[in-house]
């Protein structure tokens, strides 16, 4: 039973994970493929990487999904497509992102990443936009993501769930990843709440406790990506160098135009990862 929004996850009696496989056969119904290899979840910037991947053989509006919600930004396509690489692997294109600070609950935001794991998927590819701590990384720059520092204080695990989160983001897709770029340099990713950006008090608590990169997204993520035995590859795209860091204000404009600018060199990069996979 569902609730009045319609989303049968907000119904706390649910089981997220038959949703999950409810909404992995929507998927196979509608792209005629009933199993999906890599997932690849598209944040601000790198949304060009799904036409270079290969040929796109359906795309959906994420909403015709079973437990898939409405997108709340612009800059994030709340679409979905089955891509098929040269080498013949096929790649479910994630533009539709559910942040937790639209404050729909975390069933919502990992739904699409274990709807993935419900479509058979065992590589995770997690893309942002995000502010960047190190004075090196000019706006545009491509970053990967080495391990984060949760701030939500929430997770998408529920009950006595004890998951191993050593190496979540994989080492060895990482290297593979600079095989392809070996000047991509990695950095601990912070996931705040927003959707306010960070203070610069918060950025230096970020710093000051291993965090290179602060966002909005990801890390609760990639903990239901763990949970569901995916590897797991993180990419930033450094929009803006973080609040403090940098001295003018931070709009979300100019996060949404270094994305713009820096996609056709990102979304090629990604492309040749995916390839390589
Ligand atoms: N902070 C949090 N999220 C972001 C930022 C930032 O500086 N830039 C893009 N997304």
């Amino acid at each position: 039973m569902s609730d009045t929004t319609g989303n049968p996850l907000d119904d706390p009696a649910t089981d997220p994970f038959e949703v999950a496989s409810a909404a992995a056969d929507d998927i196979a119904r509608l792209t005629g493929v009933d199993h999906h290899d890599i997932a690849l979840t598209l944040g601000s910037g790198w949304g060009k990487a799904a036409e270079l991947i290969g040929e796109t053989t359906a795309t959906f509006p994420a909403t015709e999904v079973t437990g898939f919600s409405q997108p709340a930004l612009e800059g994030h396509v709340g679409t979905l497509r089955s891509v098929l690489t040269p080498k013949g692997r096929r790649v479910l294109v994630i533009g539709a992102r559910t942040h937790y600070y639209e404050g729909h609950g975390v069933r919502r935001v990992v739904h699409s990443v274990r709807t993935a794991a419900a479509a058979g998927v065992r590589t995770m590819v997690l893309t942002n936009g995000a502010g960047g701590i190190k004075h090196t990384w000019k706006p545009g720059t491509p970053v990967l993501i080495s391990d984060h520092i949760n701030l939500t204080g929430d997770s998408p695990l529920e009950g006595a769930t004890f998951i191993d989160l050593t190496d979540l983001y994989s080492l060895r897709l990482r290297d593979l990843a600079r095989t392809i770029d070996p000047s991509l340099d990695e950095g601990v990713y912070c996931q705040f709440r927003g959707p306010q950006y960070e203070t610069p008090a918060e950025v230096r608590m970020a710093k000051t406790i291993g965090g290179h990169i602060v966002g909005m997204s990801t890390a609760l993520e990639a903990i239901a990506a763990r949970q569901a035995g995916m590897e797991i590859l993180g990419f930033s795209l450094i929009t803006n160098m973080a609040a403090g860091i940098q001295t003018t204000p931070l709009s979300h404009q100019e996060v949404i135009d270094a994305g713009r600018e820096a996609e056709p060199v990102i979304s090629s990069l990604l492309a040749r990862v995916i390839g390589a996979l």
